[in-house]
């Protein structure tokens, strides 16, 4: 798909092209990896991977013209996960990181695993706790892990009266996978009614039949996220971050899968991230073992972080975030690699990851028309090289006939890194000032709330 863009890896179509390489996997130098995704974020982790030193080589399926130009990263042209898992074994890779929520709801640990492969993510069943929101609310209720108070409907007219009698704000979010979507903030009892019905009504949310909707009280605070790897028992904090979910300047607009991000954050205090480790994180771990689900894999845990440093759980995702991974990448000093072996064999406890100690901050531009359909198939023109404090991710980004194309929402993630915010945002912007395609959007002001401290 993405296999024409010239200059890169030579393509891999099927399982065919790439000779064996027999007993691949306990060496480095012959070592493959095989990352997941397509997005920015799988551009960022298969780029941080491919500077392992000594490491052969990293596959991604299906990756994008981003990954298909970066050194020691080769795309392969799969999603079904039996071939994926086929491709995994006669290739010899080593190990499998998975991106996105959708393969991991859908099972793809579990079959790697049956199948004496090594991958990193959560079970189709722990994957539930971003796949089913009305499973991570009932799990943080039985363990005490703080959220907002809820009640879960798959009755319209039950769901209205809770409205009612709650008033507004109050939250209505539709149960199923719906890329940051199907939430929507309801500032009147009127909106919230509205959105109960298209959510029940509505059979395209997420992309599935919605059978429920959950109600929330409305948290207030400053939004964070909190990133971990898990490894069944132990965990290994990633460094904080912050996204911004809305489309427009000044948190305005709906709601997207996030038009940039920055790290640190500097809301996650010292107290804040022992809070956050203490209250969630660890009894979250605790919890999903005792209750026979242990989780593998990025544990991603929304936080809203009250003025007195109290957190709540907005959501979990059971996957690194996107933008954040961006970032988060270009400030992990460890060797990724190592600290993923580490968690596949339940020894995160003998690790630590080193952060560079500037700020990484990126900005995503959006086709025209996200976050509703996005317009694809634009000219992308005036990328600009990489550098040892910039580089820019590619999410929905196509090669064809040598040019680089527009092929989804969210195309490009500009990150740079600074000595402070606003070094690191300056950066990201000069990035941009080159980049062009029709109906490009972006926010002027990622960074803004670390800005404003
Ligand atoms: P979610 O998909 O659950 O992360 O929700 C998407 C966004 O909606 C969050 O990032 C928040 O900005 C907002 N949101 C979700 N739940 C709440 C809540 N209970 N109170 C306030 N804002 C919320
Ligand atoms: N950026 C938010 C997410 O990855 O869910």
């Amino acid at each position: 798909m993405v296999s024409e863009f010239g200059g890169g890896d030579a393509p891999v179509s099927g399982v065919h092209r790439v000779p064996r390489k027999k007993g691949a996997g306990n060496e480095r130098g012959i070592m493959r990896l095989l990352v997941i995704g397509s997005g920015g974020r799988e551009h960022a982790l298969a780029w941080r991977l491919a500077k392992t030193p000594g490491l052969q080589k990293v596959f991604v399926a299906p990756g994008n013209a981003g990954t298909a130009h970066e050194h020691g990263v080769e795309n392969v042209d799969l999603a079904d996960p039996q071939a994926l898992a086929d491709f995994a074994e006669q290739q010899g890779v080593a190990l499998t990181v998975v991106g996105p929520e959708a393969p991991l709801a859908g099972g793809i640990v579990n079959l790697f695993r049956a199948r004496g492969l090594k991958i990193f993510g959560p079970t189709r069943e722990a994957a539930q706790l971003e796949s089913s929101k009305d499973f991570a609310k009932r799990f943080m209720v039985r363990h005490g892990i703080p959220t907002a108070r809820f009640a879960s409907f798959a009755d319209g007219r039950a769901a209205h009266a809770y409205v009612e009698q709650q008033g507004a704000p109050i939250v209505v979010k539709a149960d199923g996978l719906a890329a940051g979507k199907g939430v929507v903030v309801a500032l009147s009892v009127a909106e919230a009614h509205a959105a109960i019905d298209s959510m029940l009504g509505d059979k395209r949310v997420g992309g599935q039949e919605t059978a429920r909707v959950v109600i929330e009280e409305y948290l207030e605070g400053e939004e964070a996220s909190f990133i971990v790897m898990v490894d069944g028992k132990n965990v290994l904090a990633l460094a904080s971050s912050q996204d911004h979910k809305r489309i427009g300047d000044g948190d305005r607009g709906p709601n997207t899968g996030g038009m940039g991000a920055y790290s640190p954050a500097p809301v996650v205090t010292p107290e804040v991230h022992a809070r956050t480790m203490r209250e969630i994180i660890l009894p979250t771990v605790r919890g999903m073992a005792a209750d026979g689900i242990p989780y593998t894999g990025f544990l991603y845990a929304g936080l809203m972080i009250g003025k007195d440093a109290s957190v709540k759980t907005v959501e979990f995702n059971c996957r690194l975030g996107d933008p954040e991974t961006q970032p988060i990448m270009m400030r992990l000093k460890s060797d990724l690699l190592n600290l993923l072996e580490h968690a596949v064999a339940g020894r995160l406890d003998e690790v630590e990851a080193s952060w560079d100690r500037r700020v990484a901050l990126g900005v995503v531009l959006a086709a025209a028309n996200y976050p509703g359909q996005p317009r694809t198939g634009d000219v992308i023109l005036g990328l600009p090289p990489g550098s040892d404090d910039s580089h820019v991710f590619h999410a929905g980004t196509t090669g064809k006939d040598g040019r680089i194309l527009t092929s989804g929402g969210r195309v490009l993630c500009v990150t740079a890194l600074g000595d402070n915010i606003r070094q690191a945002q300056k950066r990201a912007y000069d990035a941009i000032v080159g980049i062009h395609f029709d109906g490009m959007q972006y926010r002027r002001d990622i960074g803004h709330r670390a800005l404003s401290r």
